[in-house]
């Protein structure tokens, strides 16, 4: 088994560290391989998504990522910005189905902005296609409009598009996911404007008959912006397409308190995956040892489930995260008084000193 380990920009590299500390004392036999990507990687070879690092990505069983991008890169051309070492990666991998857990941990309930009763318990998972719609629909661009409210004038546009098979195998994936959860599965689209998600609705729907022990509850997207602030906890699965995914999987990360903590799975028809933090690069923090690692590590643990065939030790992971924080370890995004305040650095000791069953010492 091989992990490609690409840790990025910003805080990418200290928590990715943390991460591939916590999978070296797990005694398992795995190659990991470490490459540049996003603005590391134009920096040292001129491009976010090297043939190096792509070649790597694709001979790996798993790819372990930290975050891209970085307020020093955003009057580049686009294709050379960071972001766009995501995007390639995910295209030319296939990396379609995206799981993103939106689970709200009993010891941070008071980190979230909403009332503890709101989302105490709250365990939702996102699944948000993440191949196609708006970010990947042809043609594109920007040129002189020829028709609309003003002809003559500089436009740019995109094309929201969805195939009936990319739709089907979204939806196999949300329904099989379901079965493994409370078997409820809302779907989210905007039928009642888009063309693209009328279709959407549609081909669901035809998918569900090949899952009558599941309940499918179809929302339009602005009303399940709304839901997620005002009843978290009615959803279970949250299934949509890429683009209202983006939103509504940062909206239901952030109303848990604990964006710090959240993982993230990219899969693709082969099961090979890609694993990363639900959060970005925050450079704002980068280089001071103060972010936290537990989304990343978390993240390490569902590659050991998803891609590497190892639950065992996937579960010694999400076990030593959850005596962390019982022991009171918080980095300073989920800190609140009471609890001991750490860095990123302390924060992946007392991990890999709760997997390797050593007392933890507080100082
Ligand atoms: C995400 C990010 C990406 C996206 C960016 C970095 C391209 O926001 O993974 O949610 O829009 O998909
Ligand atoms: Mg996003």
């Amino acid at each position: 088994m091989k992990i490609a380990v690409l840790p990025g920009d910003g805080i990418g590299t200290e928590i990715v560290a943390e991460a591939v500390r916590v999978l070296n004392v797990l005694d398992l036999s795995f190659e990991m391989e470490e490459a540049k990507v996003g603005g590391a990687a134009y920096e040292a070879h001129g491009h976010p998504l090297p043939e190096a690092t792509l070649k790597l990505a694709q001979a790996s069983d798993a790819i372990l990522f930290g975050a891209v991008g970085d307020w020093k890169y955003d009057k580049l051309d686009r294709p050379l910005r960071p972001e766009q070492a995501i995007l390639g990666l995910r295209k030319h991998l296939g990396l379609f189905a995206n799981f993103r857990p939106a689970i709200c941990y009993e010891q941070l309930v008071g980190a979230s902005s909403l009332k503890p009763e709101l989302i105490a318990g709250l365990d939702i998972l996102i699944i948000r296609e993440l191949t196609g719609d708006i970010y990947f629909g042809q043609p594109r661009g920007r040129r002189i409009a020829t028709d609309g409210h003003f002809p003559g004038a500089e436009e740019a546009f995109d094309t929201m598009r969805y195939s009936r098979p990319e739709i089907e195998r979204i939806a196999h994936v949300a329904f099989q996911a379901a079965r493994k959860r409370s078997r409820k599965v809302t779907s989210v689209d905007k039928a009642n404007v888009l063309e693209t998600f009328q279709f959407w609705k549609d081909v669901v729907t035809e998918v569900h008959k090949e899952y009558p022990d599941i309940e499918l509850e179809h929302m339009y997207v602005d009303n399940a912006a709304m839901q997620l602030v005002k009843a978290p906890k009615k959803f279970d699965v949250l299934f949509t397409g890429n683009m209202f995914g983006d939103i509504l999987s940062d909206e239901a990360s952030m109303l848990t308190g604990s964006i710090g903590m959240l993982p993230s799975a990219s899969l693709n028809a082969k099961g090979q995956g890609l694993y990363e933090p639900s959060h970005g690069s925050a450079p704002d923090i980068a280089g001071k040892g103060v972010a936290n690692p537990l989304a990343t590590i978390l993240s390490a643990a569902m590659m050991l489930r998803f891609s590497l065939q190892q639950p065992e030790a996937a579960d010694r992971i999400e076990s030593a995260v959850k005596s962390v924080l019982a022991a009171g370890y918080r980095t300073p995004d989920i800190w609140s008084e009471g609890t001991h305040k750490v860095g990123t650095r302390e924060m992946g000791d007392a991990v890999v000193a709760a997997i390797t069953g050593k007392t933890i010492t507080k100082s």
